[in-house]
C-alpha cells in the first residue's frame, strides 16, 4: 500500500495552541476518480486565520473539524490527473494544505504560471495575502495620491506588501511597525520612510512624531489600534484587516479606550475579509505582477522544512518567526 501523511485537528486550543492539538496520520495514498487530480504538494501555507478556525465559534468561515485534516493554501505539482482540463506536470494553487498528497475535483485546482513567478509566490505576493493588502488599501482605506500611510505587522506577508504597495500606489509616506531590529531594518530596506519596533515602547508615543496617519492598515489590534486613532489625521481611514495581538487570547482584551476620537476626527474605520472582494482579482494581478517582476516590490519568505516541522511553523509565524510569508517546504 502507498501511503502518505496529513495533519489533523486533535483538539482544539483553548489560549495558546501547543503540539498536542495536532495529530500527523499515515493513510493510504487515493486515487484521482473522473475530473479528479492528485497533487504532490510541494510547499503549504500556514496563516494566522488558522487559529480562527481552530475554535468551535460561527464566523466567516467554517471551523475546522476535529480528527479530520486541516485545509488551506498549498501548491504542488500534479502527479496523476482523470481530468481533461489540468494534466500531470501541471503546478496547481489549491486549498487542500497541511498534508503531502491532495486528492481534488479540477474545478478546485488553479493551474499557475511559474515563467512569471515561483509556485510559492502564489501563496504570498501574488496569492491571497497580496490581494488581501491590495484590497484593504484601494477599496477599503481608499488610498489617495499623497496619503500618510501606517502599516503594523509591517514585516510579515500582508504588511510588508501593503507598505510597498502604499508606496507604489501614491503614498507620500509610509511607517511601518514590526516585533524586532532586524525587521525593522528590512523595512527600511524596501522603501519603508520610517519603521519601529512596537516593543521599543507604546505604539502611541513612538508614533507620535511621525504623525498625523490618513490611512493605517490594521494587522494587529489592541495597542496598535488605540495608539493609531490617537494619531490619525482628520477623516482618516483605518482598514482593519487582522487583529492578530489577540488570537491567543483567552479572555477577550479590552478595546481601545481612545473610541471618542473617531467622532471628534470623523474618522472611517471598516472591516474586511478579501474573499468578499473576487472583483478585484484581475486588476490585482495586472497591477501587482509587473511590479513584482521588474523588482519595484520585493518580497521575502520563511521556509520550514517538511510536514513535521508544520506545526511549529504555525506556533512560530504567531511568535513572530516569519519575515515576510512564513511557507512549508514539502519536497521538492
Ligand atoms: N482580512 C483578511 O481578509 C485577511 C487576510 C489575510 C490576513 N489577514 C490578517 O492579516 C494579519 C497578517 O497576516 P499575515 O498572513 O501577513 O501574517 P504575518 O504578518 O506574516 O505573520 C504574523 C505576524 O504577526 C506579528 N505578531 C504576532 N503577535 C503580535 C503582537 N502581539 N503584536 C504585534 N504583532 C504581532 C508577528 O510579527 P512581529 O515580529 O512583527 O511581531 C508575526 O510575524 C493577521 O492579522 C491576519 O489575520 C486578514
Amino acid at each position: 500500500m502507498t501511503t502518505t501523511r496529513e495533519i489533523h485537528l486533535a483538539s482544539r486550543p483553548s489560549g495558546w495552541p501547543v503540539p498536542a492539538n495536532f495529530r500527523t496520520v499515515t493513510v493510504e495514498l487515493p486515487e484521482p476518480g473522473p475530473g479528479q487530480v492528485l497533487v504532490r504538494n510541494t510547499a503549504i501555507s500556514v496563516d494566522p486565520y488558522m487559529r480562527g478556525r481552530m475554535n468551535d465559534v460561527t464566523s466567516y468561515v467554517a471551523p475546522f473539524a476535529l480528527d479530520a485534516p486541516l485545509g488551506g493554501g498549498a501548491v504542488g505539482e500534479v502527479v496523476a490527473s482523470s481530468s481533461d482540463n489540468v494534466t500531470v506536470g501541471d503546478t496547481v494553487l489549491h486549498q487542500l494544505g497541511w498534508r503531502e498528497h491532495a486528492l481534488l475535483d479540477d474545478s478546485a485546482a488553479r493551474v499557475v504560471d511559474t515563467d512569471i513567478a515561483p509556485a510559492s509566490a502564489y501563496l504570498g505576493a501574488l496569492g491571497m495575502p497580496g490581494m488581501t493588502a491590495y484590497v484593504g488599501l484601494t477599496r477599503i482605506a481608499q488610498l489617495k495620491e499623497g496619503d500618510t500611510v501606517f502599516v503594523s505587522g509591517a514585516a510579515g506577508a500582508v504588511g510588508s506588501m501593503a507598505g510597498q504597495l502604499a508606496r507604489q500606489l501614491g503614498a507620500a509616506k509610509v511607517i511601518g511597525s514590526a516585533g524586532s531590529r532586524e525587521k525593522v531594518a528590512w523595512l527600511e530596506e524596501i522603501g519603508f520612510d520610517v519603521a519601529f519596533d512596537y516593543h521599543d515602547g507604546p505604539v502611541r508615543r513612538q508614533l507620535k512624531e511621525h504623525g498625523p496617519v490618513d490611512v493605517y492598515f490594521d494587522n494587529v489590534g489592541g495597542e496598535h489600534l488605540e495608539g493609531a486613532i490617537t494619531h490619525m489625521a482628520d477623516f482618516g481611514r483605518i482598514a482593519c484587516c487582522g487583529a492578530i495581538s489577540s488570537y491567543n487570547d483567552e479572555q477577550p482584551s479590552p478595546g481601545p479606550r481612545n473610541l471618542a476620537i473617531i467622532t471628534s476626527k470623523r474618522l472611517t474605520i471598516r472591516g474586511f475579509i478579501v474573499s468578499d472582494h473576487g472583483e478585484a482579482a484581475g486588476e490585482f494581478y495586472r497591477t501587482v505582477g509587473p511590479w513584482l517582476a521588474d523588482g519595484r516590490i520585493t518580497t521575502r519568505e520563511t521556509w520550514a522544512e517538511g510536514l513535521d516541522q508544520a506545526v511549529e511553523a504555525f506556533l512560530d509565524l504567531h511568535r513572530g518567526g516569519n519575515t515576510g510569508k512564513m511557507l512549508v517546504r514539502l519536497g521538492s
